[in-house]
């Protein structure tokens, strides 16, 4: 016990002993400011503590030798790198061989500073909003930019083959037509990329695109590849980064109407897609197009003229009087959105339809706001989902 205490004492007055000792023998490290220790520039402002060249050899203290510097240059009683003739970096003075010659020393680079903002994402307050609202008029529809329709999804199978497009809904996740994953649950992930920010298929512009794998595919469980009934998926995309969207000019997410929200017949909305050309096209119209069309009731489109009991309450119908214009093969999974308050509220996904803008064939959606639910479900978004942004009755 006493032997311990001794023992316990003795350490104590060593490591004093030891302390005080460095105290007396360390010299006084000039104060630098932040930027002066680490090399920017040629570093003839650098005042670190670096005293070892690239050689590998120890520096010698400055004041062991005659030189026409004083402190202003940072020199003293010590042998840290420094660079007051302005040399190429910081260097020092060391013994090789007999000889005193100057080396230069490796002093870390500064690291420009990235205060990055956090990236902007959309939020369930923020949707709906577009930057543009140009469109070129073409037959059977507009050539548009992307920055009026910044939540349109252009999906990619195995990079090059485009198969459908999509809505940005929330930063992550994007709403699609379940008919475009013919392999169902076997779709393999991995073949698939989701642009944002796209206004030509066959085109890049890495100013404005986004990309992403997918990270998950959400068929809608109740889909029937007959009736086409059901016709909703969604995607969860992932950027490198592991990232989500990122809110931009032509990255926006489109607002959620509240559940079972119906707009009157005769109401104009719009769709947007890559593809829109005639029937039979044999490719794609590659730049993003829009087309105007009209909300047409369930009952006319019940009609046996029409679509008769091919329409489910899970479906609604859309078409411009004359026919001229429609969603056509390439659009599907695409949006039909309409103006509520100023703000871009997704109603329809593209689905299906009897040929392309022939008569008495209205183009057919998935009726979006029969599934708040499900996506709140599948997403874990309520909020995105309950429809806020929509104006209160
Ligand atoms: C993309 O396709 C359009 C129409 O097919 C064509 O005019 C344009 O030159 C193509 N762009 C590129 C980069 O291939
Ligand atoms: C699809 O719907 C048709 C008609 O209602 C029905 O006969 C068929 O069994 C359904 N298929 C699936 C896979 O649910």
């Amino acid at each position: 016990m006493n032997l311990l205490v001794i023992v316990t004492i003795l350490a104590s007055f060593s490591v004093n002993v030891a302390l005080s000792r460095r105290k007396k023998g360390s010299s006084p490290k000039p104060r630098g400011t932040f930027k002066q220790m680490c090399l920017s520039g040629d570093g003839s402002d650098y005042r670190g503590y670096v005293s070892e060249t690239t050689r590998g050899h120890s520096c010698l203290n400055w004041n062991r030798f005659p030189h026409p510097w004083g402190p202003s240059h940072g020199l003293g009683n010590h042998n840290y790198c420094r660079n007051p003739d302005r040399s190429l970096t910081p260097w020092c003075l060391v013994r090789r061989e007999k000889r005193i010659v100057r080396e230069l020393c490796n002093v870390p680079k500064c690291s420009t500073p990235t205060v990055k903002p956090p990236p902007a994402a959309d939020t369930e307050l923020t949707c709906g909003e577009r930057s543009e609202r140009r469109m070129y008029k073409v037959v059977g529809g507009s050539f548009t930019p992307i920055e009026s329709h910044p939540w349109v999804a252009a999906i990619f199978h195995r990079r090059q083959k485009f198969l459908c497009g999509g809505t940005l809904i929330s930063p992550c996740w994007v709403v699609t037509a379940a008919h475009c994953f013919s392999d169902g649950d076997e779709t393999n992930l991995r073949d698939m990329t989701v642009y944002l920010g796209k206004t030509a298929i066959n085109e890049t512009d890495a100013d404005k695109e986004q990309k992403f794998t997918v990270e998950r595919l959400i068929l809608h469980q109740q889909y029937n590849d007959t009736t086409y009934n059901n016709d909703i998926a969604l995607l969860r995309i992932k950027s490198r980064s592991g990232g989500c969207a990122v809110k931009s000019e032509s990255a926006r997410t489109a607002c959620l109407p509240p559940p079972h929200t119906r707009l009157p017949a005769g109401i104009q909305c719009t769709i947007a897609g890559y593809g829109m050309e005639k029937f039979m096209a044999w490719h794609y119209s590659q730049y993003l197009k829009e087309a105007q069309v009209k909300l047409i009731s369930q009952a006319d489109c019940k009609r046996k003229l029409y679509y008769g009991d091919l329409i489910t309450e899970n479906m609604f119908c859309a078409g411009t009087p004359d026919w001229s214009t429609d969603a056509c093969n390439g659009d599907s999974g695409g949006p039909l959105v309409c103006e509520v308050s100023g703000r871009m509220f997704l109603f329809g996904v593209v689905s299906w339809g009897d040929g392309c803008a022939r008569e008495n064939k209205p183009g057919v959606y998935t009726q979006v706001t029969n599934y708040n639910k499900w996506i709140a479900a599948k997403t874990g978004l309520p909020k995105y989902t309950q429809g806020l942004m929509y104006p209160a009755k």
